[in-house]
C-alpha cells in the first residue's frame, strides 16, 4: 500500500488472514459502531452523519443526512431502506470489492442506517452478474440475524428489529438508479419514475418513503458512527468529507482500488505514483474520472479559476486534487470515482463509440430524446469510428447531444467542440435543445450526452481527423461489452 493511501472502508479487506465471517468482523472491532447507534435516538444518529459532511458514493455525491432529512415520517407508512449494490456505472467496481471482502461493513451501515431512519426493512439490490457478491451478502445477513443483531424479534437492545433481504437484479444499466431500482425491487420492468412526484424519500418502494444508498455510503456511515460526526467532518476537504475510493483501470501499471482521503492527493500522485505511471514508451492521453458518465479530461490542458475558499488555481491534469469540489472546478466530477484512464494508443473515436455503443444498449426507451438520441449517437459515433467522417458531423454530434441533455447547461462544452473540429467553425443548429432540455425522467440521458460532448470539445480534430479506414469496416474499431453492438446501419435504418 502506497503511504499517501489511507484505508479505512478497505483497510481490512485482503489482509491476510481477513475474511467474511461475522467472527473475524467482530475481531477487528465490527459492530461496535451499531452498538453506538444503539445508545443514540434515531435523530442523534442522523445528526451525527448530517454533521460528518458524508456526500454519497453512488455517483450523484447528495449529502447522506440531508437525504435521510427529507424523509416523511409523518405519513405512518413503513420507511424502507435500499442499499445501491447494482454497482452498474462503467469502470466502477469498488463496491463489488467491498462486498466481496468485508460485506459486514455495509450490513453494519445498513442497521445503523436502517435505525436512524426507522426503516421497517432493509433490502439489499445487487445486479444479477454479481452471483457470488449476492451469497456473501445472504451469509452476512444470515449470520448477523442468527447473532441477534437484526431480525425482527431481536433485542432491541443489541440489534436492529429489522430483516434484511438480499434481492438480486437482472443485470441493467437503468436499475441502478434509484426510481428504475424501486420498479424493478417490486418486479416490474426497471423503468425509471418521474421525480416529481416519485421522491423515494416521500413516495418511494410501493409507495412508501424509501431512502436509497449506495453501499459504499453505508460502509462511510459506519465509520461516522465509529469516530462521530465531527471527527469525520475533520477529513478531507470542505464540501468532501472522508476517504475516497478511486478504481483505476486502463493504461496504467498497477489498476486497482486506492482509498485516498479526499483531497489529500492529486491525480498525478495517484496515477504516477500508486498506480505506476502509463505503460512502457506510452503517455497519458485522457482520463475518464469518475465513471463513464463524468466527462472526460485531456492531459495538457489547463484549469484555472479561484476555489471555493478564494485561492487562484492554475492546475494540468495531473495536478487537480482528488477530491469532489476540485473536479467540479474542472467542469467534471469524482462520480463514483471509476477512473478510466486512455493513453496515447487509445483510438479515441474508438472509445467514444463505444461508450455511445453502451448507452443506446441500456437506455429503457420511455423518453423520446434519450431513445432516439442514444441510437443516434451510437450510430454516429460507430460510423464515424470506422472512419467514414463527413462535412457538418461536429454540428450533428453536438445537435444529438443537446437534445438529449439541457442544453443551456452544457451548451458552452458542446460549442468548443466546433472550434476544435478541423479549425472550420460550423453553423450552430437551431436551439432545438431548449425545447427538450430537462425532459428525460432520469439522469442516463445526461450520461449519454456528457461524453459526447465532453470527447468532441476536448479530442474534437482527432475523432473527426480524416483517417484510413480499418479494414472489413462496420465494427472492428468500436467495442461491443459483450452486449449488441450499435452497427452504422443498426436496425436497417437509413444510415446516418
Ligand atoms: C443511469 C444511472 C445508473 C446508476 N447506477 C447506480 C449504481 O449502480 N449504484 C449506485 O449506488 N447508484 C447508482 N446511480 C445513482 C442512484 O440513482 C442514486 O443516486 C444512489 O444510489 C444514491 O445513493 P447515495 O446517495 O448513497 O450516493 C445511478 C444513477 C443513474 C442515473
Ligand atoms: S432518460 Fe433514458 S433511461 Fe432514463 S427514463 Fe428516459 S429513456 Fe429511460
Amino acid at each position: 500500500m502506497s503511504a499517501r493511501e489511507s484505508r479505512v472502508i478497505l483497510a481490512r479487506a485482503g489482509t491476510a488472514a481477513y475474511d467474511t465471517s461475522l467472527g473475524c468482523y467482530r475481531r477487528h472491532g465490527g459492530y461496535a459502531a451499531l452498538a453506538k447507534a444503539l445508545a443514540l435516538a434515531p435523530e442523534e444518529i442522523c445528526a451525527e452523519v448530517k454533521a460528518s459532511g458524508l456526500r454519497g458514493r453512488g455517483g450523484a455525491g447528495f449529502p447522506t443526512g440531508v437525504k435521510w432529512s427529507f424523509l416523511d415520517r409523518k405519513s405512518a407508512k413503513p420507511v424502507w431502506l435500499v442499499v445501491n449494490a447494482d454497482e452498474s456505472e462503467p469502470g466502477t467496481f469498488k463496491d463489488r470489492e467491498i462486498i466481496h471482502r468485508d460485506p459486514h461493513q455495509i450490513i453494519e451501515g445498513a442497521l445503523i442506517a436502517a435505525r436512524a431512519t426507522g426503516a421497517a426493512r432493509v433490502f439489499i439490490y445487487i445486479r444479477g452478474e454479481f452471483p457470488h457478491g449476492a451469497k456473501i451478502l445472504e451469509a452476512a445477513a444470515a449470520e448477523a440475524r442468527a447473532a441477534g443483531l437484526c431480525g425482527e424479534g431481536c433485542g432491541a437492545a443489541g440489534g436492529v428489529p429489522v430483516e434484511i433481504v438480499v434481492h438480486r437484479g437482472g443485470g441493467c444499466y437503468v436499475c441502478g438508479e434509484e426510481t428504475g431500482l424501486l420498479e424493478s425491487l417490486e418486479g416490474k420492468r426497471g423503468c425509471p419514475r418521474l421525480k416529481p412526484p416519485f421522491f423515494p424519500a416521500v413516495n418511494g418502494l410501493y409507495g412508501c418513503p424509501t431512502i436509497v444508498n449506495n453501499a459504499e455510503t453505508l460502509a462511510q456511515v459506519r465509520r461516522v458512527l465509529e469516530v462521530g460526526g465531527a471527527a469525520f467532518a475533520k477529513t478531507g476537504v470542505t464540501g468532501d468529507t472522508g476517504t475516497r475510493i478511486w478504481g483505476v483501470s486502463g493504461h496504467v501499471q498497477r489498476p486497482g482500488l486506492r482509498e485516498i482521503e479526499a483531497g489529500a492527493a492529486t491525480v498525478g500522485d495517484l496515477l504516477y505514483d500508486m498506480c505506476g505511471g502509463p505503460r512502457a514508451g506510452r503517455r497519458f492521453k485522457a482520463l475518464i474520472p469518475g465513471g463513464s458518465s463524468t466527462k472526460v479530461l485531456r492531459f495538457g490542458e489547463r484549469f484555472t479559476g479561484k476555489t471555493p475558499a478564494g485561492d487562484a488555481f492554475d492546475w494540468g491534469v495531473e495536478d487537480i486534487p482528488l477530491d469532489a469540489v476540485s473536479l467540479g472546478l474542472c467542469g467534471t466530477s469524482a462520480g463514483t470515482g471509476g477512473m478510466i484512464v486512455m493513453d496515447d494508443s487509445t483510438n479515441l473515436a474508438a472509445a467514444l463509440a463505444n461508450l455511445c455503443a453502451f448507452y443506446a444498449h441500456e437506455s429503457c426507451g420511455q423518453c423520446v430524446p434519450c431513445r432516439e438520441g442514444t441510437q443516434w449517437l451510437a450510430r454516429l459515433t460507430a460510423r464515424i469510428a470506422d472512419g467514414d467522417i463527413r462535412d457538418g458531423d461536429a454540428a450533428l454530434l453536438r445537435s444529438a447531444a443537446e437534445k438529449i441533455t439541457a442544453g443551456g447547461a452544457n451548451a458552452a462544452v458542446a460549442n468548443a467542440a466546433d472550434a476544435v473540429a478541423g479549425g472550420a467553425v460550423e453553423p450552430a443548429p437551431p436551439p432545438l435543445a431548449d425545447q427538450i432540455s430537462g425532459r428525460t425522467i432520469c439522469a442516463l440521458g445526461d450520461a449519454a450526452a456528457w461524453p459526447v460532448q465532453s470527447f468532441m470539445a476536448k479530442f474534437g480534430d482527432e475523432i473527426l481527423a480524416p483517417r484510413a479506414r480499418p479494414a472489413g469496416t462496420g465494427g472492428a474499431a468500436h467495442g461491443s461489452h459483450g452486449k449488441r453492438a450499435v452497427s452504422p446501419n443498426a436496425g436497417g435504418r437509413r444510415s446516418t
